[in-house]
């Protein structure tokens, strides 16, 4: 990757602030939806006025982040991954099966459990044959706590061809065994996209998805993550986290995911990294790739 000139270093370090306004923009039109539809209370409550104002902020960055990145997490769930890498051949097995699809929201990706049914291409079909038959996804359950994104998911799953596929568990991840009656190791795929930075108590609630898979089973994910290597910019990411998660929804900047995912239980194989596309002054970097249990 080409060294990035001034001009990109300092626009990339503004980036985060400029999400911020942006998420500060739609204050007045939360308030005012909330007046219009007499949910007064949200208006008292601090949790409930952020998960409103998160809906709608979401409402404009989601589409455009699916938009900017549709194609590698589509290369993701296709096996076709490594080294945080997008490659043409299948490197690793497809997601099929039982799925926990994790913080979904509004539902931007959902679209792409329609697609991934389908042969991708020979060598997608030889990683297949592998298994003796064909496979496919057989459920999702869409672990979404926040009720206001729940019509805009059912919706978009329904449009994906997902009706009878795709079951929304109305629960964050510490409440899943009281809200489904999927046992412990048998999930075969989880997926996290974006989400991890704004789960409560991740230690404990990551190693409670990682009883759930089965033996095999693989997490795939793109999670933005703690700034790691360059001492000023792990400061200036730790200086943007004193805001971010106020006006993010309570999105943390400053998780470590990857050492918190590494530490969750047994893996048999961990093919999980940062883009090396992604510059040294990322505020926001990623991790990207997957885990087998
Ligand atoms: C930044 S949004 C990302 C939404 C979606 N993955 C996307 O990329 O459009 C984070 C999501 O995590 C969800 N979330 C928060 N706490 C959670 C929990 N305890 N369990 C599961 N999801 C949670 C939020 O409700 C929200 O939908």
């Amino acid at each position: 990757m080409d060294r990035p000139n001034l001009f990109q270093v300092i626009l990339g370090l503004l980036e985060p602030w400029q999400f911020m306004l942006v998420a500060c923009s739609y204050i007045p039109s939360t308030i005012s939806h909330l007046y219009a539809t007499s949910s007064l209370s949200s208006l008292l409550s601090w949790d409930a006025f952020q998960s409103a104002w998160f809906s709608k902020f979401w409402a404009w960055a989601g589409p455009r982040i699916r938009e900017g990145n549709g194609p590698r997490i589509t290369a993701l769930l296709e096996g076709r991954v490594t080294g945080a890498q997008v490659v043409d051949e299948v490197v690793g097995e497809p997601i099929s099966g039982v799925v926990f699809d994790i913080g979904p929201g509004l539902g931007y990706w959902v679209d792409l459990y329609a697609r991934t049914d389908v042969p991708i291409n020979d060598a997608s079909d030889n990683v297949r044959q592998r298994g003796g038959k064909s496979k496919g996804i057989t459920k999702v359950y869409g672990v979404e706590p926040n009720a206001q994104s729940h019509p805009g998911l059912r919706k978009r799953a329904n449009a994906a061809g997902l009706d009878g596929v795709y079951e929304i568990l109305p629960v964050g991840i510490e409440d899943i065994a009281g809200e489904t009656v999927v046992k412990k190791g048998s999930v075969d795929a989880i997926v996290s996209l974006l989400c991890l930075c704004s789960i409560p108590e991740p230690e404990k609630n990551i190693k409670e998805l990682h009883s759930y898979l089965k033996p095999g089973g693989r997490w795939y994910l793109y999670e933005h993550v703690v700034v790691k290597g360059y001492g000023p910019m792990q400061l200036y990411q730790r200086f943007v986290n004193l805001f971010w998660p106020h006006a993010l929804g309570g999105c943390q900047l400053c998780r470590d995911t990857e050492k918190t995912l590494r530490e969750a239980g047994p893996w048999s194989k961990v093919d999980l990294k940062q883009p090396p596309i992604e510059p040294w002054h990322a505020v926001v970097p990623h991790i990207f790739g997957t885990l087998t249990k």
